[in-house]
């Protein structure tokens, strides 16, 4: 063998350690080979498939949803009616997070269907979205008894779904409503009064915290923050446009 053919070899067997080793540090144990790419393990958010090139598969949110079937997972599906996922557009571009159903979602198993969906929707209208453009859930699959703040365990329970949700959209952005959102994603107790109109991240993806419609709906003069907050959220998607 050539010593030029044995320095590529061994660079080659250190680029494959290294992704290998990467792969470790993301989480995987095993890998398929590309005979059976439907063994991959689920992409990670902000890695995409390339059609069967890495070493990972998109999971669909039915998928998903299965996994999540009539979970039973904490306490919360003792009090629940309906199991609330998510819904909208699977490839949306934009991902709306909220905190937990309330009363008429538990009914519906919808999110976002009562007073402050209602709301959700005009302030989506007013930047030139339906809802059926974006994906709507929230961080909590079920409602909380009498709409309580969520607890830290059930956050740590559910918080898994909505990553793998947020992972097979992969979203250029995302808008989180209200404090439980916001500090549910960014890992922060930083108020949501200081940290929302200002673009954060999400592993990688950019992120407006603004407030809660509900929040809205007890406190009318905040609706100009919040207008402000959609029309950087508009702003940023007319630009991701541009580039594409
Ligand atoms: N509030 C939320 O945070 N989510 C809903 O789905 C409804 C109300």
């Amino acid at each position: 063998m050539s010593e030029n053919l044995k320095k590529e070899l061994l660079e080659a067997l250190g680029a494959a350690r290294s992704q290998l080793e990467a792969l470790g540090d993301l989480g995987f144990e095993s890998i398929a080979t590309p005979e059976a790419p439907e063994l991959y393990p689920p992409c990670p958010i902000g890695v995409v498939d390339l059609g069967g090139l890495a070493p990972c598969r998109t999971e669909s949110l039915e998928e998903i949803a299965t996994d999540l079937g009539d979970c039973q997972r904490c306490p919360l599906a003792t009090s629940r009616t309906r199991l609330v996922f998510g819904v909208g557009n699977p490839n949306a571009r934009l991902v709306v997070v909220g905190e937990a159903p309330g009363r008429e979602e538990d009914l519906q198993g919808e999110p976002f269907v009562g007073q402050a969906g209602k709301l959700l929707d005009r302030l989506l209208n007013a930047i030139g979205l339906q809802r059926e453009d974006v994906y709507i859930c929230n961080v909590l699959k079920c409602r909380p008894p009498q709409n309580r703040d969520p607890q830290a365990d059930e956050v740590e329970t559910c918080e898994p779904f909505l990553v793998r949700q947020l992972a097979s959209i992969q979203p250029q952005l995302i808008m989180a409503l209200g404090r439980f959102a916001v500090q549910s994603l960014l890992k922060s107790k930083i108020p949501i009064s200081r940290l929302r109109g200002e673009w954060q991240e999400y592993q990688g993806i950019p992120l407006m915290p603004t407030f809660h419609p509900a929040y809205l709906l007890r406190n009318p003069e905040s609706k100009r923050d919040v207008w402000e907050d959609l029309k950087e959220v508009r702003r940023r998607m007319l630009s991701l446009e541009r580039e594409r």
